[in-house]
């Protein structure tokens, strides 16, 4: 099962990108996208594991009691997942498909070519029934290369919608209602607003886990971009902002030093303590929801939430 090869999108080069993003002041910043080669993937799996990153398990615990009853809503044959990572609590949605006899074929779009071939060769191998389709590719530019025909249903778990700005979270969501045909739907995932420090320990854990994927994105540049960022000279920091409701993930630098990228011809000099914002993490409210949807074209969407109430999963329907 290889990959669909990686046909460059319309969207901006990543040295364009990072040359653009480095460049603004006062804050300079980079795309979370880049986060993501095979260790920035593998880091991010093994965040999911800690003890402190709470999304990923209480996620789960939502789609272990209620995909049975998303697979008979939504009735798709086709399931298409953004940012699809490993797919792992994918799994439990495509066997409540499997179990209703809907499942025809499951389409995995990621940016990480690596953990996505990983995780299509071994889902396909687990299920031959259904036929799987890859796509490398950026959720807010490549939607047009995701298959058509059948009844579909979008997935977008993780809360990776939070790491997008409002007007791209808007931007993304009409961009996934106007590839929808009516009556296809979208489940989407989004962590919501919580005790601070909870948020900050999550995005802050004590092994270390988290600054590991933070700098790595540092040597994504060094390796392909020819960089020269000394990655023990910038700390990692987590920042709970009330009034936008979001974590950021920064990179400080440690003493004041100037980072050069070659390929987007950018010298840029850092003061001591000043960053590089990595990502944003927005987190949502319950009431927020359905008019956030609404809004893209998404009607008569349900939501549950696990047990204590910290993380949501919404199903809507393309209006
Ligand atoms: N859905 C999984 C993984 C979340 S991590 C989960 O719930 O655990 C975010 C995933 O989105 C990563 O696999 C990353 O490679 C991918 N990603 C990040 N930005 C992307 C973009 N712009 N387009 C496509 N994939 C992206
Ligand atoms: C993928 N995304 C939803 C994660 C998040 O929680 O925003 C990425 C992450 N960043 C730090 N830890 C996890």
């Amino acid at each position: 099962m290889t990959p669909t090869p990686d046909i460059p999108s319309a969207s901006e080069t990543m040295a364009a990108s990072v040359g653009r993003t480095l460049r603004e002041e006062p804050q300079r910043w980079l795309s979370p996208k880049w986060f993501y080669d095979d260790l920035g993937s593998v880091l991010f799996d093994a965040i999911t594991r800690l003890p402190e990153y709470y999304p990923t398990a209480r996620e789960r615990a939502i789609l272990v009691a209620r995909s049975g009853e998303i697979a008979a809503a939504s009735g798709a044959d086709t399931v298409v997942e953004l940012g699809s990572g490993t797919s792992e609590k994918t799994r439990l949605l495509l066997d409540a498909f499997a179990a209703a006899g809907h499942l025809r074929r499951f389409c995995p779009l990621d940016v990480s070519a690596g953990i996505l071939d990983q995780a299509a060769t071994a889902i396909a191998a687990e299920r031959p029934a259904v036929e799987v389709v890859p796509v490398v590719g950026d959720f807010l530019h490549d939607l047009d290369r995701i298959p058509t025909g059948g009844r579909r249903l979008v997935v977008f778990l993780g809360g990776t919608i939070g790491n997008l700005t409002p007007d791209e979270q808007g931007r993304f969501l009409d961009r996934v209602a106007a590839t929808l045909e009516p009556g296809d739907g979208l489940l989407l995932g989004t962590d919501l607003v919580k005790d601070v420090d909870r948020l900050l320990a999550a995005y802050d854990d004590p092994v270390g886990v988290t600054a590991a994927f933070n700098r790595n994105v540092l040597a994504v540049l060094n390796r392909e971009l020819g960089a020269d960022a000394a990655l023990r000279r910038w700390r990692h920091q987590a920042r709970w902002d009330p009034d936008r409701e979001r974590i950021e993930m920064h990179l400080v630098s440690d003493g004041a030093q100037v980072l050069r990228v070659p390929a987007c011809d950018l010298e840029v000099p850092f003061a001591d303590g000043e960053s590089i914002q990595t990502e944003i993490s927005a987190k949502f409210r319950l009431e927020g929801l359905a008019p956030l949807l609404a809004k893209a074209g998404f009607g008569a969407a349900q939501t549950w939430t696990d047990p204590d109430g910290d993380f949501a999963l919404t199903l809507a329907t393309r209006d």
